[in-house]
């Protein structure tokens, strides 16, 4: 199984740090990038090194078919055409999958459909039985993409999506996905990963830290832990799937994880305001087996000190358009106003309408530069205006989108608050 052409869909914005990572897992250079997706040529052993692996790619899935299509009855030829038995056997259930961009067949789910004939009646012919359809846990997930013209079908080799790690079971009410917070971290350039020894490690902390995603991921990268070492993988059911070839990639992955040394101090730290988040995260953090490097504390992050006295780098995506939790210092002064507004009769006001919500990260901006003078903060936020509402200049500015929410990781390279730059009303416009 040499020469597959392989497509692995991620986030856009995603491309280049995914190209980077396909490279550092294969040694492989991609084929080529696409809006949210890069191609690679690749033995099958690393389209298993690159589910184990990657942070970054929603799926890993081997490209069976390409070319141009008119309509339905092109789709049947072409699905017809394609060798599926040498990957499953008609014991095994199907999903076929259509996604398409500016396609002009008028119904999706009949391509579908077509696709589905014609894989059932190669293998009714072939072996005498076809494979059954089961939409909620099919053994083996078809997806076809159309465009104006060309048809592309693909194996999904993954099964669930990648950012399902196996670790999750405790969320927040707006986690980020798993491959975010990953692409964060890569697009930081955070040194988790690269660092000789764990006492190089740059102290990373997420003062809204929510279950612990982004810790959960940063402390898997520094002690080089495969993302998807407690999950299961679409290819372990098909055919060319060897017990013994999976067996030596996983003892591979096992044997470049950092052991962590026994009294070692953390090198994540995460707090939240609310107490319940801090317990989610930390039961994650033990499923995930990184506990031991992480420490977890409950506490408004308008309030929390630098968990270490050296420079290091804070990564969030701070709330948006919800309440700023009414425990929090910010949260409280709004309930305040809140309620004397209401008594005047007019409606109370929500995170996000620019007032409470810049009184937020206006404190947030005057406590980082007391106390975190020399630190880089990473902010992930939809909110194009958050520099403003900081007064802060931001040094990059990534984008990236969170499904179809186009967001923005602002960085900011905090400088200790100069007072003779504080104007009377408290509006400092310095450079972060
Ligand atoms: C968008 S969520 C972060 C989600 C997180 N990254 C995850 O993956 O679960 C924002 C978090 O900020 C927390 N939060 C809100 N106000 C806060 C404050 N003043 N101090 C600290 N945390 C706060 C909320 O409790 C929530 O968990």
């Amino acid at each position: 199984m040499n020469d597959l052409k392989v497509y692995l869909p991620c986030g856009a914005g995603v491309e280049d740090f995914l190209v980077a990572e396909i490279r550092a897992i294969t040694g492989q250079a991609p084929a080529f990038k696409a809006r949210a997706g890069v191609g690679v040529v690749l033995d099958w052993r690393d389209v298993l090194r690159l589910n184990l692996h990657s942070r970054l790619a929603q799926r890993v899935m081997v490209q069976l078919w390409h070319g141009d299509y008119r309509n339905e009855q092109d789709l049947y030829r072409a699905a017809s055409s394609v060798a599926w038995e040498v990957w499953f056997t008609p014991a095994q259930t199907i999903k076929v999958e259509v996604t398409a961009q500016h396609s002009p067949l008028t119904s999706l789910n009949f391509a579908a459909l077509r696709i589905k004939d014609a894989i059932c009646d190669r293998f009714r012919e072939r072996r005498g039985e076809r494979p059954s359809v089961d939409t909620h846990w099919p053994d083996v997930r078809i997806h076809a993409h159309l465009t104006t013209e060309s048809l592309t079908l693909y194996l999904d080799t993954s099964g669930e999506p990648l950012f399902k790690r196996g670790w999750r079971e405790d969320t927040g009410d707006a986690p980020l996905k798993e491959t975010l917070a990953a692409a964060m971290i890569a697009a930081s350039g955070w040194n988790g990963a690269q660092a000789d020894s764990l006492d190089e490690v740059l102290p990373l902390v997420d003062p809204c830290c929510g279950s612990g995603t982004l810790l959960i991921e940063a402390a898997q990268i520094a002690l080089r832990m495969p993302a998807g070492w407690l999950r299961r993988f679409a290819f372990e059911k098909l055919l060319p799937f060897q017990p013994h070839v999976w067996q030596s990639v996983r003892d591979e992955a096992q044997r470049a994880q950092r052991e962590w040394p026994a009294g070692h101090p953390p090198i994540v730290f995460g707090s939240d305001v609310s107490f319940r988040m801090v317990d989610f995260a930390r039961r994650n953090a033990e499923r995930a087996g990184v506990a031991q490097a992480i420490e977890l504390r409950g506490g408004d992050a308008l309030q929390r000190p630098p968990p270490v006295s050296r420079p290091g780098m804070l990564l969030l995506n701070p709330p948006y358009g919800e309440r700023i939790a009414a425990a929090g210092v910010a949260g409280q002064r709004a309930e305040q106003r809140a309620a004397s507004r209401s008594q005047g009769g007019r409606e109370s006001a929500q995170v996000g309408d620019g007032g409470d919500d810049a009184d937020f990260f206006r404190q947030l901006a005057t406590h980082w530069k007391t106390g975190f003078a020399g630190w880089t903060a990473w902010l992930l936020t939809p909110d194009l205006k958050l520099p403003g509402k900081m007064r802060f200049k931001e040094s990059r500015r990534v984008p990236l989108w969170n499904g179809p929410i186009e967001c923005r990781l602002f960085r900011f390279d905090i400088q200790a608050r100069r007072p003779s730059s504080v104007a009377p009303g408290g509006a400092d416009h310095e450079p972060a």
